[in-house]
């Protein structure tokens, strides 16, 4: 059939098989992946404001326990949290002191907090063959983009993966945004799982009856008018939202000030996705911010956390209810996630080989040769 595909419309001219049923259900596929994806890339692992100055805090990369040291004068470093002994955990807490050094709880084997070199062997007495240089703690890269921490296990860390430019958030006040409310849930999917529902709206008309009431297009099963049928660059853009709706809340209303540099196209798109793979998607809205991450902790488990960000006067106001606002995006999660699990409950079956993707899913296609080129690279 000939789709009358403008050539900038995003929609594929073909209908592509999708990954192999091992890579969402198979063990050794997921281990495959937090060798080369999670170990490779830069993952996120929250708001650099979740780690106070003067503190040591674990975090997940992959299959990797890393120390977060941020030290009182500001400085940002990172460790497995593994100790170059005997391997022992280093920090057992979600949230430690940070003084001067860092001691292994094992055998007491003392760091310098500022650079990981190793300072002391607890009762241990090395002979003179034992290299203490060789043995200090073992870096982990870090950094931070728009208030959010990422790490980075990586010996030579490429550049942090965004599937639009960097810039994008420029004009969000984002360094100073609070967070004021957070979601955690676990679902019962791979995390690819959720990434290419994430990926793809012809589910929208049928799992998502409010969203789609907010924003009419999805209604339609796409999540942008350049995949429509029959789209050219001469068709005019209609309103992003419902009429009268400027954000995403449940009655449309901002829950604050709307940010003042934000230009009138970003305003008025009422929505503005940047997603960074493997580990993490932003929406930002005319009043508030929402980031979602995603923890994969099996080969069909994946953790959700979800967080909402406001700028401090909005936080102020008397009576604010962060939850309130959360609502609404609450229900379409919860939906993406039931979904989610109903997927891979599906793809479970000996029946399933691959997907077999539609012109509209596009971007889950891309998604795939991301994670095969990232496997391989
Ligand atoms: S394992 Fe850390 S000091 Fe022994
Ligand atoms: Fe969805």
């Amino acid at each position: 059939m000939d789709d009358h595909r403008h050539p900038l419309s995003p929609r594929l001219n073909h209908c592509p098989l999708g990954l192999p049923r091992e890579a969402y259900v198979g063990a050794d596929w997921h281990a495959r992946e937090m060798e080369t994806i999670f170990a490779r890339q830069w993952v996120c692992v929250g708001r650099l404001e979740d780690h106070a100055p003067g503190t040591l805090r674990r975090a997940t990369v992959g299959n990797a326990s890393v120390i977060v040291a941020h030290g009182s004068d500001g400085t940002l470093r990172a460790w497995h949290n593994s100790c170059p002994h005997r391997g022992s955990e280093l920090c057992r807490a979600t949230e430690e002191p940070l003084g001067k050094l860092i001691r292994c709880p094992y055998h007491a084997w003392s760091f310098a907090a500022a650079d990981g070199r190793l300072l002391a062997t607890g009762h241990a007495i090395p002979t003179a063959d034992f290299d203490r240089d060789a043995h200090g703690l073992r870096p982990v890269s870090t950094r931070v983009w728009n208030g959010f921490l990422f790490l980075n296990l990586a010996p030579e860390p490429g550049e942090l993966w965004a599937d639009v430019g960097l810039a994008t958030l420029d004009n969000w006040p984002m360094q100073s945004l609070a967070t004021g409310h957070r979601w955690e849930t676990e679902i019962a999917c791979n995390w690819k799982t959720f990434w290419e529902n994430y990926s793809e709206c012809l589910h929208c008309p049928g799992i998502h009856p409010e969203l789609c009431e907010m924003v009419p297009i999805y209604g339609r099963g796409i999540m942008g008018q350049t995949e429509a049928l029959g789209w050219t660059p001469d068709d005019a853009q209609g309103p992003a939202l419902r009429p009268g709706a400027k954000t995403w809340t449940m009655d449309g209303a901002p829950c604050g000030a709307v940010f003042p540099g934000l230009t009138p196209a970003e305003r008025a798109a009422g929505y503005n996705f940047v997603t960074l793979w493997p580990s993490v998607y932003v929406v930002a809205h005319v009043d508030y911010v929402r980031s979602v991450r995603l923890v994969p902790e099996g080969a069909e488990r994946t953790r959700l956390i979800a967080e909402w960000h406001f700028p401090a006067e909005t936080l102020a106001q008397p009576g604010f209810d962060a939850a309130a606002v959360a609502a609404f995006a609450k229900i379409v999660m919860q939906q993406d996630g039931a979904a989610s699990e109903m997927n891979q409950r599906g793809m479970r079956s000996p029946a399933f080989r691959a997907a077999r993707l539609m012109p509209e899913e596009y971007e889950i296609r891309r998604f795939h040769r991301w994670v095969l080129q990232q496997m391989e690279g």
